[in-house]
């Protein structure tokens, strides 16, 4: 409860959480008369439904009135021992937060021994481990799944993992820097500078890259385009550069799409993706298992017993 940004919050909580036991005994109170009242023969309101359902007004049973002043004064020590009133800590010092880093703590404690055994292992021998893998796939589902899909093959401005094709690079140590501290890719947008007819020849020579479908006339100037303005990323060739993470134009494996139009958006637009960074999500050696079992892949042949 120390996250408020003003004081204020913290009184505004504090005080509904006891007005609302002062009011509840108040209430009890200011119908101790009643409360009292010797019931020998019930009251009747008067009130007749069906003919013969008439309704009584019993005065409450005393065990009633007593577990309610109980609870009032459970109520009242709960937020004596634990936070409730604001900022107030409680006496115990209980925090949920710190409740779960104690059960993460001590689930880390517990499955240490599963980990310590692939410790000296290297990756290609973590990938051709059975078990491994399936500790591997595990942590894939639960955490990355939702953006790579659960085949690992992704899916539209999501990388496949499986093809080998790599945008910043396939060694188990590049993997193992992108799932740490994750990737930022950023095709900055042209359209200050390339006009959409520009684009547009451009966009027919990355296609003539890949072999797709490509007006023969429009790529000449297409690569003067090209030249002038994407070598710097994607390179002479067009195979791209890991270091940013521009893709190879010239292998038919499209992160975004490789229609005309969806090129040239990107050539206008730019495009910007991310890669979230799990070094504070996941422990090195979660990230390990995942590194191994991404690296596998794509390396079948090659993992070691
Ligand atoms: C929120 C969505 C999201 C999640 C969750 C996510 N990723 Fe990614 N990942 C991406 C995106 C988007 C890229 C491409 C980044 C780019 O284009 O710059 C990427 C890129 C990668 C790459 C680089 C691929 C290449 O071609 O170089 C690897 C490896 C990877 N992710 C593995 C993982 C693993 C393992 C996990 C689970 C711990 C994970 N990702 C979780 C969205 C996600
Ligand atoms: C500053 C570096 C940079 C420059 C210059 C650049 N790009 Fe890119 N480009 C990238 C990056 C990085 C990506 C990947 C973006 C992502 O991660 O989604 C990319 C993505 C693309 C894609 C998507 C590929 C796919 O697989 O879907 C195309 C097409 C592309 N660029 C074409 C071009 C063209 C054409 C030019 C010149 C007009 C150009 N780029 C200039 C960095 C650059």
């Amino acid at each position: 409860m120390s996250d408020f940004f003003s004081g204020f919050w913290s009184y505004y909580i504090s005080i509904i959480a006891l007005g609302g036991i002062v009011f509840c005994v108040w209430l009890l109170f200011s119908q101790r008369a009643w409360l009292k009242k010797e019931v020998k023969q019930a009251e009747n309101t008067g009130h007749v439904w069906d003919g013969n359902l008439s309704e009584l007004n019993n005065p409450v049973p005393r065990w009633w009135t007593v577990f309610y002043l109980l609870l009032c004064i459970f109520a009242l020590g709960y937020l004596v021992l634990y936070p409730g009133l604001g900022r107030f800590q409680g006496v115990l010092d209980y925090s949920s937060a710190e409740a779960v880093r104690a059960a993460q703590r001590a689930q880390a404690e517990q499955i240490q021994p599963v980990y310590a055994r692939y410790e000296s292992l290297s990756i290609p021998q973590i990938a051709g481990d059975h078990e491994a893998q399936q500790i591997g796939q595990r942590l894939f589902l639960n955490n990355c799944a939702q953006c790579h899909g659960s085949d690992a093959r992704g899916g539209p401005s999501f990388p496949n993992l499986t093809d080998g094709d790599w945008l910043y690079g396939g060694s188990p140590e590049q993997i193992e820097q992108t799932i740490t501290k994750g990737r930022h890719g950023v095709m900055p947008p042209w359209r200050g500078t390339i006009k959409p007819a520009e684009a547009s020849d451009i966009a027919q020579y990355v296609r003539s890259l890949s072999g797709l479908a490509a007006d023969s006339l429009r790529v000449v100037p297409g690569k003067r385009g090209y030249d002038t303005y994407c070598v710097a990323c994607h390179g002479v060739e067009g195979k791209g550069n890991q270091a940013v993470g521009a893709p190879n134009l010239t292998d038919n494996v499209w992160l975004h799409g490789s229609s005309e139009a969806t090129i040239v958006d990107i050539i206008l637009n730019g495009r910007e993706n991310h890669m979230p960074a799990q070094e504070r999500i996941l422990t090195a050696q979660q990230i390990r298992m995942l590194t191994a079992w991404v690296w596998g892949l794509s390396n079948e042949g090659e993992t070691a017993d």
